[in-house]
């Protein structure tokens, strides 16, 4: 599969243009508001075709697919206007800003028969791979999530991330990891109960705690910031035991990591080799293109995972629990 990426974003020039450039497919093709740093990417990333602008780029007709690293807040534009040029879409989380819109995009490629997947990498690590089928097989009923993503953001950084115009906010750049755990582990909660700080006075949230609470009476919770040090993991308590993963999220591609689990009281540590999570997101992604059948982040995970934000966010705003319907 031939790609064409949207943007110089850090994310795409240090992690996921490697993680295509290591896998059977390749990058055809870069775009950026300004040409020169696209051809400086081209040039370290041996990437033959670069463009001024990201409507060229999707003229290309080489290309298969585009990898959107663009901010938050420019996502679902950029994802129409590739599907309209019959490119399957990459995405980087979040997909979109809002439930509907997520759900929208989603329409909108199915009716321009293109595939969509959200950019969630660490679905794709063997640590999560096996958490999942611990939990699944080993560990018993689910009561309780507890997950947190947070690091420090600099002082006085521009940022994408802390740009009200651009979706930025806490949330949406790390705790939509804790919420999409969460929901890997436990499923949709029935409600959703939001805390949030706009320390920076930034416009938008620069810290979130969060509670979900489940039909059964499980809960989680939810925690993700810009203002405490990197911090990032899950922890699910089961009715037969425990387990837990630190680093889960951002691992780092030469980075080892490992989970520890308890089954009625027995103790078990399990190491993970440094893997390339962002090769396996794309090899995934394409092999979905190819046989047609949906992604394993699909559409069902990418709304749902938007609806807990959305429903945080809201009941932030309004000091009271969100139901989800
Ligand atoms: N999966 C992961 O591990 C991971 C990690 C980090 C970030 N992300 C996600 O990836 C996306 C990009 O994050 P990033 O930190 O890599 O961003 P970034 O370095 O700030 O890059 C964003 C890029 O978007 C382009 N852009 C277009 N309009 C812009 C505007 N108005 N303001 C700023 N930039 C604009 C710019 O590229 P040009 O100037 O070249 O056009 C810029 O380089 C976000 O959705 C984020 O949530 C994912």
């Amino acid at each position: 599969m031939r790609f064409g990426v949207l943007s110089t974003a850090d994310i795409g020039v240090e992690s996921v243009i490697p993680g295509i450039v290591a896998s059977e497919h390749e990058v055809g093709a870069i775009a950026s508001r300004d040409a020169s740093r696209a051809e400086s990417v081209a040039d370290r990333h041996d990437i033959p075709e670069t463009y001024g602008s990201y409507e060229a780029l999707l003229d290309d007709e080489t290309l298969d697919a585009v990898y959107i690293p663009l901010p938050n807040g420019l996502h679902a534009e950029w994802i129409r206007k590739a599907a309209d040029a019959g490119l399957h879409v990459l995405c980087e989380k979040t997909l979109t800003a809002s439930a509907g819109e997520t759900a929208a995009v989603f329409d909108y490629c199915a009716e321009r028969d293109v595939t969509l997947m959200e950019g969630f990498m660490y679905r794709f690590h063997p640590l999560t791979e096996r958490a999942a089928e611990l939990v699944e097989s080993e560990l018993g009923e689910v009561r309780n999530v507890t997950s947190t993503f947070t690091f420090r953001l600099p002082d006085g950084a521009e940022d994408i991330r802390i740009d009200p115009d651009l979706a930025g906010g806490s949330v949406m750049d790390v705790g939509c990891y804790a919420v999409s755990a969460a929901r890997l582990f436990l499923g949709t909660p029935e409600r959703a109960y939001g805390v949030t700080n706009d320390e920076r006075d930034c416009g938008v949230e620069t810290e979130m705690t969060g509670v979900l609470e489940y039909e059964d009476g499980a809960t989680a919770r939810l925690q993700s910031g810009f203002e405490t040090p990197l911090t990032q993991y899950y922890r699910v308590e089961t009715t037969d035991g425990w387990l837990r993963a630190e680093p889960t999220f951002d691992i780092g591609v030469e980075n080892s990591t490992q989970l520890t689990y308890s089954v009625d009281g027995e103790e078990t540590t399990e190491s993970f080799d440094a893997t390339d999570h962002y090769r396996l997101e794309v090899e995934h992604f394409a092999d979905s293109v190819e046989s047609g059948e949906e992604p394993r982040v699909d559409r069902d995970e990418s709304v749902d995972i938007m609806r807990i934000i959305d429903a945080l966010y809201e009941s932030s705003d309004d000091g009271q629990p969100i139901t989800l319907n």
